[in-house]
């Protein structure tokens, strides 16, 4: 079958290579992808928000299965314009519904279904600018720290955690009134500050039944130590030595039943691949937000250690097989590093040549933002590369990455060394 998946970053090179190594897939195309992709696939020039074009391009190729890697697409109803269309419909978009994908495009959205479906989450009152007041004295009387969130997709900058009111009433000017986010701050939710180790649960499912991937751990921060400015993820490690089978046990029975339960009941249409980003509280797990797609660069470290045909695992997501399938795990730990561009999450320079690519065979590299020009490649965006390395334990593919990473170069360079230390490195 020929397959078309949805995004650039090291996430989408992640799935490129998974798909490519699936007897099921013919060809696969990448819109539009990264200069890591083009070595798994074709590269196609199309936007990822123009749902016509990408529906043009499926008939056209002979498309059988279309992958949104990024939820963007997926908010925007990608699956509903695929199913609404008398042309499209019988081509599977693995990904939730509009309604579905509103469990990470609004967090008050996902606050009230979790409410409704007695899913554990921190306490919360969302407030608009109809409220505003209101918002300003319940934030006043709130113990510290207390937590901000806008509403809306807001490139994962739209979180604040306040250690002081006035820290708080400031941010909730900035984004009710001063609109730092557009409308995506519209709407605020405040709740509780949760205090406890964070971990990344991914379930794929079929709307009715579902399949528990391999946990993972990501690192926001940019400094060793999980120091300084937040990320789009500066590694990741998978599995979760913490993540216990009875810590496991009480996410599926507390968190993932009601949730694919909770969805069903209310009608939800949800084929694709749900995120529960969780804290820890003591021996409970909270759920702190849903996405409606797989972590980055978490997916970079829990591929690898999938043994099943990934797009076996999508066609029993389309026919409602999920049931009877079961996902096999490689008992190896993986470890991935993200090689970034310095300056990043601020200011950085682009265009740097890369060298040392292809010198590495312990450990698989995925790009993010890179392009060739030529033979030459060259970084193209903050986080260029994403060096995973699967060992017998968390600590000895620590050890590969890092060897990895120092082989490739290019001009300001910048990753952690330390991504997993924290946990002991124990698996
Ligand atoms: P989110 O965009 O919802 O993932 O939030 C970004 C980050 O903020 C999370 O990964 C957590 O580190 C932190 N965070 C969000 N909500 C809470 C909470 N209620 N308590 C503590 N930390 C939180
Ligand atoms: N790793 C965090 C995210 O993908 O949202």
């Amino acid at each position: 079958m020929n397959i078309l998946l949805l995004g650039s970053g090291g996430r989408e090179h992640a799935f490129a290579w998974k798909i490519a190594q699936s007897k099921r897939c013919t060809k696969l195309y990448i819109a539009p992808g990264n200069a890591g992709t083009m070595q798994c696939g074709e590269n196609v020039n199309l936007p990822i928000s123009d749902f016509e074009a990408i529906g043009k391009f499926c008939l056209a190729h002979d498309i059988t299965m279309v992958i949104p890697a990024s939820e963007q697409p997926l908010v925007d109803g990608i699956y509903d314009y695929f199913i609404q269309s008398n042309d499209l419909k019988q081509i599977p978009v693995i990904g939730p519904s509009r309604a579905g994908a509103q469990l990470e495009g609004s967090k008050a959205y996902a606050k009230q279904f979790m409410e409704r479906n007695g899913i554990p989450t921190a306490n919360y009152r969302e407030f608009t600018k109809a409220t505003y007041d209101e918002g300003v004295n319940y934030l006043k009387q709130h113990a510290m720290p207390v937590v901000l969130k806008a509403d809306g997709l807001a490139a994962g900058k739209g979180v604040l955690i306040c250690k002081t009111v006035d820290e708080a009433l400031s941010g909730f000017n900035e984004m009710i009134q001063a609109e730092k986010f557009g409308t995506a701050g519209h709407t605020v939710v405040v709740e509780s500050f949760l205090d406890g180790i964070e971990l990344s649960v991914f379930v794929l499912t079929d709307g009715k039944n579902y399949c528990l991937l391999p946990t993972a751990k990501d690192y926001k921060r940019i400094g060793e130590g999980d120091t300084g400015l937040n990320t789009g993820g500066m590694g990741a490690v998978s599995p979760v030595p913490f993540a216990s089978s009875a810590l496991m046990e009480k996410v599926e029975l507390k968190i993932i039943q009601p949730t694919i339960s909770g969805l069903k009941k209310e009608g939800i249409e949800y084929k694709g691949f749900i995120y529960f980003g969780l804290i820890k509280v003591g021996d409970e797990p909270i759920v702190i937000e849903y996405n409606c797609r797989m972590g980055d660069p978490e997916t970079e470290a829990v591929l690898p250690r999938i043994t099943n045909d990934l797009v076996e695992l999508f066609e029993a997501v389309k026919a409602e097989r999920l049931g009877q399938t079961s996902i096999v795990i490689d008992k190896r730990a993986a470890v991935t590093i993200v090689l970034a561009s310095g300056g990043y999450p601020e200011e950085f320079e682009k265009n740097k040549v890369i060298e040392g690519l292809f010198l590495n065979k312990e450990s698989i590299i995925f790009h993010a933002g890179t392009k060739k020009e030529g033979e030459t490649y060259l970084t193209n965006g903050g986080r260029v590369l994403m060096v995973t390395s699967l060992a017998a334990n968390l600590e000895e593919a620590l050890r590969i990455s890092n060897e990895s990473a120092k082989r490739i170069n290019y001009d300001k360079k910048y990753y952690r060394s330390d991504i997993g230390r924290d946990l002991g490195l124990s698996k």
